[in-house]
């Protein structure tokens, strides 16, 4: 198979390459390497976590529809896994014009690509944050997500509504990944786990939001693979799916964690909940079980495989 993965010099799309890559499918990549956060950070995954492997990368914007005509017209590729989107919840209060631009705008733009040139299935990232404040948990895609908090939150309900106009008249396979926060090696720069190491590591104090009082279904980044690469074979007609961890965690036993990998304790801000963020989000992931996946990756592991990663990386003794 030849995928398409946009957004694939970011966290997931970089680890998700390699495993395709790993398994014999043919990748074409395209990101426009943006500066929410480090840039060299994303040029290290393309350079040397995905050192050796063949794959093609296009250095463009998924808004720009004349790019993306020329690679799905010179590429004849057969799937698309849509992972290119402005990320940060929080970012998103202070420029939510641009993320409502990429995020909605981004993905119209490959849905028309995707329609145009027959691809077989298009699965694209949407967010656990679709919830908003339920109160009922775990979450379920039954659910009703009708009142997002944040204008991110917003963007990626609204690709889930594209995307069912897209199977629903033009019959296009499409798959919604509703992602339960994502940690593991090569993470995001603007994510707790990775903050908190830094603000550890450097001695500095690490806000701690709602007082400590939140709890979270984290997922580990191969655990995520996995089950997207589920997902990518299944060819489904039009479905939404919670991927996330089998396991509530509080965020204190998280930082536990991260402390005794790091063999130092943080010294905790207590902070009040920010907007637009959530205290719980907790997954219902047995639709995606069916499919024969399963998370297996307990944060004590991912925490430490990260934390080896972090020091390797930033060359912290
Ligand atoms: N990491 C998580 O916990 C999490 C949780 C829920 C949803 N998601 C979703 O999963 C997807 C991947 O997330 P991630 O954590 O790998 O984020 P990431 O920021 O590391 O990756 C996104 C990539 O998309 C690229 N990109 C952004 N705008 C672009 C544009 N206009 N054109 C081309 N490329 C562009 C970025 O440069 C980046 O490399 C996103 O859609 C995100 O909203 C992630």
């Amino acid at each position: 198979m030849k995928i398409l993965i946009t957004g694939g010099a970011g966290f997931i799309g970089s680890n998700l390459a390699k495993k395709l890559m790993d398994r014999g499918d043919k990748v074409v990549m395209i990101d426009n390497f943006n500066d929410y956060y480090d840039v060299q950070l994303k040029k290290d995954r393309i350079k040397k976590y995905l050192k050796g492997y063949n794959f093609k990368l296009y250095k463009g914007d998924i808004r720009d529809i004349k790019l993306l005509d020329k690679i799905f017209k010179a590429e004849k590729l057969d799937k698309v896994m849509h992972l290119a989107a402005l990320a940060g919840v929080r970012n998103s209060l202070l420029d939510p014009i641009e993320y409502e631009d990429v995020n909605v705008r981004g993905t119209m733009n490959l849905l028309e690509m995707a329609k145009k040139y027959k691809i077989k299935n298009f699965v694209y990232a949407s967010s656990s944050s679709v919830y908003g404040n339920n109160k009922k948990q775990p979450f379920s895609e039954t659910d009703s997500v009708d009142t997002p908090i944040s204008p991110y939150a917003a963007t990626k309900k609204a690709t889930e509504l594209l995307a069912h106009v897209y199977s629903h008249i033009y019959g296009l396979n499409t798959t919604g990944l509703r992602f339960f926060t994502v940690y593991g090696p090569w993470g995001r720069p603007d994510m707790a786990l990775f903050l908190f190491a830094d603000g550890i590591t450097k001695g500095n104090p690490i806000n701690v939001f709602n007082r400590g009082k939140m709890s979270r279904n984290f997922t580990y980044v191969d655990d995520i693979v996995s089950g997207t690469m589920a997902v990518i074979d299944a060819n489904l007609k039009c479905e939404v799916m919670n991927i996330g961890g089998d396991k509530e965690e509080t965020l204190m036993r998280y930082i536990e964690v991260l402390e005794d990998n790091l063999g130092k304790k943080a010294k905790k801000k207590m902070l009040p909940m920010q907007p637009g963020d959530v205290p719980a989000t907790v997954a219902d992931i047995r639709k995606l079980k069916k499919l024969g996946w399963k998370p297996t990756t307990r944060i004590e592991e991912g925490i430490k495989n990260f934390v080896t990663w972090y020091r390797e990386y930033y060359k912290i003794k």
